[in-house]
């Protein structure tokens, strides 16, 4: 599946990067890390903790907590609510997010 950015007719200043479960994801400056994730075709932000059942972006406002990942460390942080921001760590939540 190709991303679904709109290139064309937009001035989104530098693109940088940032990492998601060690891949590299572009990002420009504004966007969350939700709608960089979007753009680069990744759906899934967390993993359920009782039967380990895929979720994702569901309000994209902030409301749901159904897109909290591990940001830099720090668990249940809603991907919708942040700025993405250049050498960022993100990684898919499993459960609570205790660290392994
Ligand atoms: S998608 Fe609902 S809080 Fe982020």
């Amino acid at each position: 599946m190709t991303g679904f950015r709109i290139t064309d007719g937009i001035d989104r200043g530098t693109a940088f990067q940032f990492t998601c479960d060690g891949e590299s994801v572009t990002a420009y400056p504004g966007e969350s890390i939700a709608a960089a994730l979007m753009a680069a075709g990744k759906r899934q932000t967390r993993v359920t903790a009782r039967r380990q059942m895929p979720r994702g972006l569901y309000c994209g406002m902030g409301v749901c907590w159904e897109c909290i990942m591990i940001v830099n460390g720090k668990p249940a942080v809603r991907a919708c609510m942040t700025p993405a921001e250049p050498g960022m760590k993100v990684e898919t939540q499993h459960g609570v997010g205790d660290p392994a």
